[in-house]
């Protein structure tokens, strides 16, 4: 039988039952000290059908934020929230894997500890404006990382994964997406550096392949993944060759034998026109799984698996408005639809009161 959305899979050591993935939602809907809380464990353990859950794009260390009411995967508090989490969604059958985040540049000194600039490849202010706490302000001209404080950054990946290791999580998923830190490095907008991580593809994929060998060293192959957006404007991101960028960067993670590549096919939020890229010549350089993710519906899910260019599809908004999407695409049933003002921050509503269906 061809496969489809609803064959099972395996992504590394997780055995997905569907493939059909929940894909990382900022939600900012986190308890005190970045701690989750019992609603957002109620808004997971509702989507545990997904084949995997990512969870919400979760900061790394304290300077690693940027934006308001974060889950953070520092801090025991938050290891034991988490844990609410995982528990929830594992006894209900599902997979859950926690996304790994360092904001960089897209942050604000009143988001960072004792009002610090954010830090970044290089210092260049982004266009744009930071949500905080006092709504919206501009953001800063960032600080340049300097060369020693490299280890620092890994040593935080590195604490940030025994963390989710230690709360339940079934893998964790990189996020070199977005244009947030490692995207940073890896685009040559944000990135002007004149040393070992500045200039060639090589040198612009240092941290991220230094940061990928110590996750991979601390959880295996067989639980990482990694996210990349190659043409996503979002972040006032720009390169002038995205293709043969992202073609070295998925031939060099080869080395690292992951879980999956996932991969943003496109621009998201409205960020810009996103340069044409070949995502099928990309996803022939990755020898693992591939997840596609943008605006799939069952229809192209489905299709994307049927040829061969995806083993997985992550799907975000759809998942926001449907905990049972993967019970409603199985049975044709309509969709609830998201609403866009219930995306970021609140409570409850627009969160865990979206309906099942009723039999
Ligand atoms: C967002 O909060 O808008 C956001 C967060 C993480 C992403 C993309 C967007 O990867």
């Amino acid at each position: 039988m061809a496969l489809d959305l609803f064959s099972p899979v395996k992504l590394g050591s997780m055995s997905l039952n569907n493939r059909m993935v929940m894909a990382p939602l900022t939600r900012n809907r986190a308890g005190e000290g970045g701690v989750p809380q019992s609603v957002n464990v109620t808004y997971y353990e509702q989507r545990a059908s997904a084949g995997l859950i990512i969870t919400e794009a979760t900061p790394i260390s304290a300077m690693a934020h940027g934006y308001p009411a974060l889950p953070g995967i520092y801090t025991d508090a938050q290891v034991a929230g988490w844990k609410k989490v995982t528990d929830a969604v594992h006894a209900k059958g599902g997979k859950i894997a926690l996304q790994l985040w360092h904001v960089g540049r897209i942050s604000h000194p009143s988001l960072l500890p004792s009002g610090a600039l954010p830090v970044a490849p290089s210092a260049i202010k982004p266009a744009g404006q930071a949500f905080t706490y006092q709504g919206l302000q501009d953001y800063v001209t960032p600080r340049a990382l300097e060369l020693a404080e490299f280890p620092d950054i890994v040593a935080d990946y590195v604490h940030a994964t025994k963390c989710a290791l230690a709360a339940g999580f079934d893998g964790v998923e990189i996020h070199a997406a977005n244009g947030y830190l490692l995207d940073q490095f890896l685009r040559e907008g944000s990135n002007k550096r004149t040393d070992n991580y500045g200039g060639s593809f090589e040198n612009r994929a240092r941290l991220l392949m230094e940061v990928t060998k110590a996750v991979v060293d601390v959880a295996g192959s067989d639980k990482v993944g990694l996210r990349i957006s190659p043409v996503n404007p979002f972040n006032d991101m720009n390169d002038s060759n995205p293709q043969a960028l992202f073609e070295y960067v998925a031939d060099a993670l080869n080395q690292f034998n992951l879980a999956y590549l996932h991969v943003v096919e496109g621009g998201i939020h409205g960020g810009g026109e996103a340069a044409p890229f070949d995502f099928v010549a990309l996803r022939k350089h990755f020898k693992n799984a591939y997840m596609a993710n943008l605006a799939y519906d069952k229809a192209r899910g489905n299709a994307a698996i049927a040829s061969g260019h995806a083993d997985v599809v992550a799907y975000g908004v759809p998942f926001i408005a449907n905990p049972d999407l993967v019970e409603r695409y199985r049975t044709n049933a309509p969709l609830n639809e998201a609403d866009s003002k219930t995306f970021y921050g609140g409570s409850e509503k627009g969160y865990t009161d979206y309906p099942f269906l009723t039999a």
